[in-house]
Parts: structure tokens; C-alpha cells; sequence
């Protein structure tokens, strides 16, 4: 029997996130969480004040749809000071519910049904939906391991008239990589060419390690007026569950932007935005110490996953490690992974979810060392018995 009771085509066509089910099942094997990019420790002390002043004084009611006055201040001011750049708060800012939000408004404001979307891959799992819910087709882009670079000539002929957007995620999620200044200038130069408009995904822009420069496209030549700027509280300051993200980018693609926030979700939760204020005021000794305490963690993690076998590449920026499993014989990730959350007790994202093509990560495994130096001591302690306890045929195991 016919109805007309059913799901949308659209919503067919992505599954749920592999993360957040890597994350439950961690929980339910109480297995070290090292899936879900998320910090296990405490978000500045000065920014949770101001996040309990804000809620004491009764900032309760919905702020200013594309941002509270303040926030957008003390925003362009940092990107000024970071950058170079001058932003106008009126006109080229939108503050959303996370830059997730940001992101998916970003595409339904700027895409059109059939356009194309240019996407690196791996890539933070999102970029995938987002262009199915704006009606994109997605062009992907392989960055190839170890060092994560792209082939020109590839990146070269993903570009033609359908292209209307390109999406760079710098310092990169699941990789680490930190896109070089050469390699932005060669994207530009594309977009440049094609008329295209580059979408950047910077939340990570603080977090970099053994000097590795972060290039911000809109400072590049001819950029600006080309450029959404996306970033966030999330990661610099610790606060993934506050949802507070941004954009910046010239006025006519805002004012498109902010339309579709506002029908989205109106605005983001009005005392935070009192906080993120105070987070973007931060000396930046902050944002120093920041980089230094990760790179203590990435340190101390990535000699461990190397002595488990884990062949791991370490990151240029971004807290997440990209390992290689063929060593230990399993059929793919997801079989692996189960197992590790079961057997060992730690919990990773398994590749295939950052690849349009499952196969092209089905040996691959993403941890991340957003955590405590105690959560990846017992981690460690963990993963040291792993080649002892691998199942005696790996290749014979199914998902499940
Ligand atoms: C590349 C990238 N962009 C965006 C996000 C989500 O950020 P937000 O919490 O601001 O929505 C993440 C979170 O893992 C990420 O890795």
C-alpha cells in the first residue's frame, strides 16, 4: 500500500554519525573515549564566570539574531589582531549555533540545487550531509598519506563552471594537517580563476605544532571578497557542548547567511555569547600555552600508538592522530574498532567514515588526545597488551 506517511529522499541518503555510535558504544563498554573530538577537562575559569554572570543577570531572552553586539566586537577585534583583516560587525558577521551550524547555513545560503561543492577527503564527516541537504554534488579531492598533500592536477580538473564552492579545513580534521601557504595560494588561484567562492573551516587555528604556520585565506590576495571564514568556541576554549560558532565574510553572502540562521535556529544561547566575548579578549599567551599543553599530549600519545602498531602520522595541527591498521590482519575499521572498544577498552573512529568511498579508509583508525594526561595514561596502559590479545584470525572476523 502507497503512503505519503515516509522519510524525505534527501534524509535517505547519509546515516548517522559513526562518531557519536563510537562514542555510545565506548560508554556502554566503558572503554577510554578517544572517538569524538571532545576535551575531558575544564573550559577556562574566566569564561565560566562570565557564562554564570550572564545567566545571574538574567541574559535569558534571545539575543540579536546574527549575534550579540559585544560578541561581534570582540570578534572582528581578534580577527584584526590575528589576521590583519578588517571585518564590519554589522554587516560581516554571523554568530550560529556552533560552526556546525555555520557550515550547513553557509552551504543552504550559498549553493543551489546541482552545484557543485569541492571537498578534500578524508574530511570532517558534516562536509558530507551538508552538501546532500543543500541539494550539492560533492567533488572529492584525495589527500594522500603521509603527508597529507594533494595532486595539483587533480585538485585542477574538480574545478569547472558547476563549481560554485570549495570547502578548506586548516589545521585538518581527521588528518592534522596544516594546508602550506603555497598549496593556499595554489587553491586561491583556482578560485580566483573559476570564480569560485572558498568556504574555510579554522577551528583548529590555534592548535599547531613544530612551527607549522596557519594561512588564513581571506588574507590572501584577491580572497576576501571571496571568503567565509568559519570557526568557533568549541575546541580554543574547550567548550564543545556551549555551541557557540561564527562566520565572517563580505556582506552580500552574510546577509544571506544570517537569513537562513535566523529560520534555522534564530541565534545561539545568549549567555554564552556573553562568555565567547570574554573568551576572544584572551591575551595571547593563551592561545600559546594552549598549542604547548597539546603538544605534551601528542608527544606522549603518538610514541604509544607507534609501539602498538598503529603506525601512527602525527599531526602538524588539530589533536587527532591518523593510524594505519593493516598490520593487525582485520577485515576493516569497523570490525577493528568494535573489537578494540570490547577487547581493550579504547575507543577510536573508524576511517571509512571520512571517505565518500568507505573502502579508501577501511584501514585506517582516528584517535584523538583532547584529554587529560590521566585518561591517556590509562589509555596507553591499555593499548600495551593489544598485540598479545589479537584474535588468533582477525581476517575471519565480522562486523557486530
Ligand atoms: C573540522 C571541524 N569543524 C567543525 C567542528 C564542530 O565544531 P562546532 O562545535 O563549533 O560545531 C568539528 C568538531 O569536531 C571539526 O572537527
Amino acid at each position: 500500500m502507497s503512503t505519503r506517511v515516509r522519510v524525505s529522499q534527501k534524509s535517505l541518503r547519509f546515516t548517522e554519525s559513526v562518531i557519536r555510535e563510537m562514542t555510545r558504544l565506548a560508554n556502554q563498554h566503558n572503554a577510554i573515549n578517544l572517538s569524538q573530538g571532545f576535551p575531558d577537562f575544564p573550559a577556562p575559569e574566566a569564561i565560566k564566570a562570565e557564562a554564570a554572570r550572564a545567566v545571574m543577570a538574567d541574559v535569558n531572552q534571545y539575543a540579536i539574531t546574527w549575534g550579540a553586539k559585544r560578541l561581534r566586537d570582540a570578534l572582528v577585534a581578534k580577527q584584526q589582531h590575528f589576521t590583519g583583516l578588517s571585518f564590519d560587525p554589522e554587516r560581516e558577521v554571523a554568530v550560529c549555533c556552533g560552526s556546525t551550524e555555520c557550515m550547513a547555513s553557509v552551504m543552504l545560503a550559498l549553493v543551489d540545487p546541482g552545484d557543485e561543492v569541492i571537498v578534500f577527503e578524508p574530511y570532517y564527516e558534516n562536509y558530507g550531509p551538508d552538501a546532500i541537504l543543500s541539494g550539492a554534488v560533492p567533488r572529492f579531492v584525495r589527500l594522500n598519506a603521509p603527508d597529507w598533500s594533494y595532486d595539483p592536477a587533480v585538485l585542477e580538473a574538480a574545478f569547472n563552471d558547476k563549481t560554485r564552492l570549495i570547502v578548506v579545513n586548516t589545521p585538518n580534521n581527521p588528518t592534522g594537517k596544516v594546508f602550506t601557504r603555497a598549496e593556499m595560494e595554489h587553491i586561491a588561484a583556482l578560485c580566483r580563476k573559476w570564480d569560485v567562492i572558498c568556504v574555510t573551516d579554522e577551528i583548529y587555528e590555534h592548535i599547531l605544532y613544530d612551527g607549522a604556520e596557519h594561512v588564513s585565506m581571506a588574507a590572501l590576495d584577491g580572497m576576501r571578497e571571496r571568503t567565509v571564514t568559519v570557526s568557533g568556541l568549541s575546541k580554543t576554549w574547550s567548550v564543545t557542548g556551549w555551541r557557540i560558532g561564527w562566520c565572517l565574510a563580505p556582506p552580500d553572502l552574510t546577509n544571506a547567511i544570517r537569513k537562513v540562521h535566523d529560520f534555522l535556529t534564530v541565534g545561539a544561547p545568549a549567555p554564552l555569547q556573553e562568555a565567547a566575548a570574554v573568551a576572544l579578549a584572551m591575551p595571547d599567551a593563551y592561545y600559546t600555552e594552549l598549542a604547548a599543553k597539546y603538544r605534551e599530549r601528542r608527544e606522549f600519545l603518538v610514541p604509544i600508538l607507534e609501539q602498538a602498531g598503529f603506525h601512527p602520522i602525527a599531526p602538524k595541527g588539530a589533536y587527532y592522530v591518523m593510524t594505519d591498521l593493516s598490520d593487525f590482519g582485520f577485515p576493516d575499521d569497523v570490525t577493528f574498532s568494535r573489537w578494540l572498544i570490547r577487547e581493550i577498552g579504547v575507543a577510536g573512529v573508524p576511517g571509512s567514515s571520512f571517505y565518500a568511498d568507505p573502502a579508501a579508509g577501511s584501514q585506517r583508525l582516528r584517535f584523538h588526545f583532547a584529554r587529560k594526561r590521566e585518561t591517556l595514561e590509562a589509555a596507553a596502559e591499555r593499548l600495551q597488551s593489544l598485540r598479545s590479545r589479537l584474535p588468533a584470525r582477525p581476517e575471519s572476523l565480522t562486523r557486530g
